[in-house]
């Protein structure tokens, strides 16, 4: 890593406010999140089949530039000097992502020896750098095979994960503790059922909510198989992408699009994870629309079976209304509008709006509403545009003042009472952004995709300066 560049002081917050980020205590965890897809590339080395996102790739206009992930950070073959990296940083933990397709491929019957080494050998590269491994089960890459045979609206899927899961946690139960089964369920049922822009891009709300809860039912199915094969202590959970919702206006019609886009975003997620039961008004609001969540009996006392960590995703905030912009409450199908309005707010590349106060909200909103689970933010970050120096250096204030100001309102979170153990920075590496492909850079460190060259950014010296400052090391 160039430890020549220049770094940021670590100056308190404007306005000569203490800085809430040093109220965090030394026993806060530091991290990084990537995920398998987004980084490995090698997407045909060591028995590898196509998950639905190779296959998504090649749908003509599906992907910006018409990018894929066949060689990605190419970190597949990488690996210990993306580790080295991180042990340079000073990070406590790194979240990464297990690829189905790799460990079973097919999505059915035995263990990958080739595809779950890589893994293996992972997690033994982070230990002996003294990072722990997190690893997350599902960020998206379902094996084709599965999505041929119905995909997530079909009921068997959530057990094909149950046994993929037992697989995965059977060759590295023995080193690693911190275990998530899904990442960002929303994504996976609305972005890819509902909405088409991820695979497998089908437009199909019923089959959406059909996902929804078959998500959860693998999320439960996974969550018992693991607890009873444990024999060391784990912390076992999910990981939800959330936002705070406010309506546009106080109108009848935009506060009851916002009970709507909380309804679908988060509560149909945590009520029967925490609470065992489906929100009443989520469950009205489907009826009138024809559609009944495929509940069987046993269903919900599975998917409410006990976790010990909530992971929170969280990137911007939304202001709702409930009219179009004709001033329309229905769409041409009678169902009722709810449309996302801008509140001038300034924005990352993404288009989405930075509001810190409202991951404070968030966080406190859940503290509250679902008391007694211990909280970390799995990921967090943003995209700019970055302009490399001639050295590949990225001097990215922008990115600096967003993990700033959104680690302090985790900070404000706690100080409000709000349990949380730790924040992973998403990103590690600039990577594969789904629909977006390789424009959208969130890494705190640079990728160069014709080299591979790796260059640490202003923000992961900042990162790294910050960890040490909080635990009380000179910066
Ligand atoms: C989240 C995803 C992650 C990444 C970030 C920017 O929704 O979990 O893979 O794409 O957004």
């Amino acid at each position: 890593m160039d430890t020549t560049a220049p770094t940021i002081d670590p100056a308190p917050a404007a306005g000569g406010q203490p800085d809430p980020i040093a109220t965090l205590p030394p026993s806060f965890r530091w991290g990084v999140a990537t995920s398998s897809y987004q980084i490995e590339g090698a997407v045909a080395e060591d028995g590898r089949t196509p998950s639905i996102w190779d296959t998504f790739c090649r749908v003509p206009g599906a992907i910006d530039n018409g990018d894929n992930g066949d060689v990605a950070c190419d970190h597949y073959h990488r690996m210990p000097a993306d580790v080295a990296l991180m042990r340079d940083l000073g990070l406590d933990t790194y979240r990464f992502s297990v690829a189905w397709p790799r460990v079973q491929p097919g999505g059915r019957g035995p263990v990958n020896p080739a595809g779950i080494g890589f893994y293996d050998r992972l997690t033994d590269e982070l230990l002996a750098q003294g990072i722990d491994p997190w690893v997350t089960l599902y960020h998206w890459d379902l094996p084709q095979e599965l999505e041929d045979a119905g995909g997530w609206p079909e009921r068997d899927t959530a057990y094909r994960f149950a046994d993929y899961a037992s697989l995965v946690y059977d060759k590295l139960g023995d080193r690693i503790t911190a275990w998530t089964t899904l990442n960002e369920p929303w994504c996976s049922a609305m972005l890819g059922y509902a909405y088409g822009r991820h695979a497998p891009g089908r437009q199909n709300f019923a089959d959406a909510m059909r996902a929804v809860h078959h998500l959860l039912l693998g999320h439960g199915l996974a969550t018992q198989r693991l607890r009873a094969a444990a024999t060391n202590p784990i912390e076992l959970g999910i990981t939800l992408n959330m936002s705070s919702h406010s309506p546009a206006t106080d109108s009848p019609a935009d506060l009851d699009a916002t009970r709507r886009a909380d309804g679908l975003g988060t509560r149909i997620y945590l009520d029967p994870l925490v609470h065992g039961r489906y929100p009443t008004d989520v469950v009205a609001d489907l009826a009138a629309r024809g559609i009944e969540l495929p509940v069987q009996d046993g269903d919900l006392e599975i998917i409410s079976t006990p976790i010990d960590v909530l992971g929170v995703n969280y990137y911007f905030s939304t202001a709702h209304s409930g009219v179009d912009e004709q001033g329309r409450d229905r769409d041409e199908d009678g169902n009722p509008i709810e449309r996302v309005v801008p509140t001038g707010r300034p924005q990352t590349a993404m288009e989405w709006e930075i509001v810190p106060e409202g991951f404070t909200k968030l966080l406190v909103r859940l503290s509250r509403d679902y008391p007694g689970l211990p909280m970390w933010i799995t990921e967090n970050g943003s995209a700019f545009v970055d302009h490399p120096d001639e050295n590949g250096f990225v001097r990215d204030d922008d990115r600096v003042a967003y993990f700033q100001s959104h680690i302090a309102a985790v900070a404000e979170a706690r100080q409000q009472g709000a349990d949380i153990r730790g924040y992973f920075a998403w990103s590690l590496l600039d990577n594969f952004e789904w629909a977006y492909g390789y424009d959208k850079r969130f890494g705190i460190v640079r990728v160069d995709y014709d080299t591979q060259a790796r260059t640490p950014k202003q923000s992961a010296l900042w990162y790294r300066d910050t960890i040490r400052r909080v635990r009380g090391g000179q910066a």
